[in-house]
């Protein structure tokens, strides 16, 4: 498998739908949709988890036979290690611009992203600490080994994970949980009755998190 980039005149642009929020005081949720996915995949997720935040939706750049996703694969959970750093600086500059463009807080991003998207956000975690307050990762795997550690300062975490996932196991899962934990990050791991796709219950726990849990809800 490879990819080839979604045209674009600003290498650092990403196709994106910006919803401003309803209410200011909370984070905004960068949304990371899954392969084959697009910008307004993952709005109406945004909307149940945390009514009223701002929500910022990139499409991936990557184009893997006509599908957007976030960065290049040789196969189904072999990464492309250089293209996943480069293009997770990118989304990380994009953040950073886009609050700028928007007037949100960047030190209150908070990441939900679903399978390759959960994938690119855990690879913003553990690359560039510092770019996202914390995450929701559904589906997700160790993008890559970070050595040495990043600190990642009591950021929550709260990893969803299928039972039943064909493509993420139950040792990956628990691998990225105690990559995440050794960093510093605050994980909570969840496992759902389920396979790779998002069911309620994933929902329900994750807006429960992130209300009660997370601390970015005061
Ligand atoms: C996917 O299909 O998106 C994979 O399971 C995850 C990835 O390639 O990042």
């Amino acid at each position: 498998m490879s990819g080839s980039d979604v045209a674009s005149a600003d290498p650092l642009e990403f196709v994106h739908r910006w919803i401003a929020p309803g209410n200011p005081a909370l984070p905004t949720l960068l949304l990371l949709h899954g392969t084959a996915g697009n910008e307004d995949d993952l709005l109406p997720l945004g909307e149940r988890l945390l009514p009223d935040a701002g929500r910022l939706a990139p499409r991936g750049r990557v184009l893997e036979r006509g599908m957007p996703r976030f960065f290049r694969r040789l196969a189904e959970g072999v990464f492309d290690l250089d293209d996943l750093r480069r293009r997770t600086d990118e989304l990380a500059t994009f953040v950073g611009q886009a609050a700028g463009r928007y007037g949100f807080d960047p030190r209150r991003v908070v990441a939900v992203g679903f399978s390759n998207g959960a994938n690119i956000a855990a690879s913003v975690l553990l690359q560039q600490p510092g770019v996202l307050a914390g995450a929701v990762l559904f589906r997700a795997m160790v993008p890559f080994e970070p050595e040495p550690l990043p600190r990642l300062a009591d950021a929550p975490v709260l990893l969803s994970e299928g039972r039943y996932d064909p493509i993420v196991s139950e040792d990956e899962a628990g691998r990225l949980a105690s990559l995440l934990d050794r960093a510093g990050a605050r994980v909570t791991l969840r496992w759902q009755d389920a396979g790779h796709g998002l069911t309620p219950a994933d929902i329900g726990d994750a807006a429960r998190w992130l209300r009660e849990s997370s601390g970015f809800v005061l």
